[in-house]
């Protein structure tokens, strides 16, 4: 059996890592997560076998130590953070905490403990901070400006650094907006136009609607994870650093009136409130490396990943 940690594993990106990484059969799945609803455990209900749920912060060091000298691991993904700019930036310390001691906390056991296990952490394009030319390439300084974006740029530097001086293996993938089925956020865009929509409500934004971002389907992310986890398998390298971008690079308004149009509520036009200031104005990742040298690209495009979402919102209405 290869046993895999996955941190955060009942948010978005972390359940759908799990079920990609349940397709294969010699996969055994160990989630921490702090979250342990009903809810969201009963997504992985048929698997129960292949799947452990430990109910842990991962700011305790010792019982991340606990874990990892339990479990013979192969590979940690280590997903979960205090992922909302908002609640970053109403609670500071708390996210720093979580996605910068609590990032430490695992890198420390490893480094500790052993060596050999894969290491992949999901950075964001938001660690590069505001763009200032086209598009954020790898090799660009990570100089993030608000708690949130600056929680990723330190902890992004900090993996990395446990590659460089201490020789972990070490992925990080640095990706746009995910969305998709399974999100139980609603103070995130797409969940809450969504919702809103389907309960014939106006939706609110936050930002003036400007805002331009990188929008990603959760299932193509969580492809290129897993294809970094097989790709590192090979152990040429002890460090992979990779931006997952998409074509699909617009403005908050167009995604709200492309998730308008689709549900026909053309006379429920959003409610502005242009009061978010601690938000980057434009984001575009460059994904031609890992195109290049994991061969993997977004297969699915915006409309198709929209309905999609939409369809998985109305079939689980009721719990929201
Ligand atoms: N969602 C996006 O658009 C996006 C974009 C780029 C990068 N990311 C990064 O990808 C990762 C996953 O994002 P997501 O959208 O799936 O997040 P999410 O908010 O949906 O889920 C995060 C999970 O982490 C858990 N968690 C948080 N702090 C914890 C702690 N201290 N101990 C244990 N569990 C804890 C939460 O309970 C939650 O289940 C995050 O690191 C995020 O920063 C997300």
């Amino acid at each position: 059996m290869n046993n895999i940690i996955v941190t955060g594993g009942l948010g978005i990106l972390g359940r759908e890592v799990v079920n990609q990484l349940l397709k294969n059969k010699n996969n055994f799945v160990i989630i921490v997560d702090k979250d342990k609803s009903k809810k969201k455990i009963q997504t992985f209900k048929q698997h129960l076998k292949k799947v452990k749920f430990l109910k842990i912060d991962f700011t305790n060091k010792k019982k991340i130590f606990s874990i990892l000298k339990k479990y013979k691991i192969s590979t940690v993904f280590h997903l979960g953070a205090v992922t909302q700019v908002l609640e970053a930036y109403n609670n500071p310390y708390k996210t720093f905490n979580s996605n910068i001691m609590g990032t430490i906390n695992i890198l420390e056991a490893i480094k500790d403990l052993n060596k050999s296990i894969n290491f992949i952490y999901s950075s964001s394009d938001k660690a590069y901070g505001e763009l200032k030319k086209k598009e954020y390439y790898e090799n660009f300084p990570l100089e993030g400006d608000f708690p949130y974006d600056v929680s990723k740029s330190s902890s992004d530097l900090i993996v990395q650094t446990y590659s460089k001086t201490y020789q972990l293996n070490i992925g990080i993938v640095r990706s746009g907006n995910i969305y998709g089925p399974g999100d139980f956020n609603t103070d995130r865009l797409i969940p809450h136009v969504i919702t809103s929509y389907l309960r014939n409500k106006k939706p609110i934004l936050r930002s003036n609607g400007k805002l331009i971002r990188d929008y990603l389907y959760v299932g193509d992310v969580a492809r290129a994870y897993i294809t970094l986890m097989n790709h590192m398998k090979k152990r040429k390298q002890k460090l992979y650093i990779y931006n997952v971008g998409s074509k699909e690079n617009f403005k908050v308004i167009n995604l709200v009136n492309n998730i308008k149009k689709i549900l026909n509520k053309s006379h429920l036009k959003p409610i502005i409130l242009n009061n978010s200031k601690i938000e980057i104005k434009r984001q575009k990742l460059n994904y031609n490396k890992i195109k290049r040298e994991l061969k993997w690209y977004p297969k699915v495009n915006i409309t198709q990943g929209l309905k999609k979402t939409i369809l998985w919102y109305r079939n689980n209405l009721s719990l929201f």
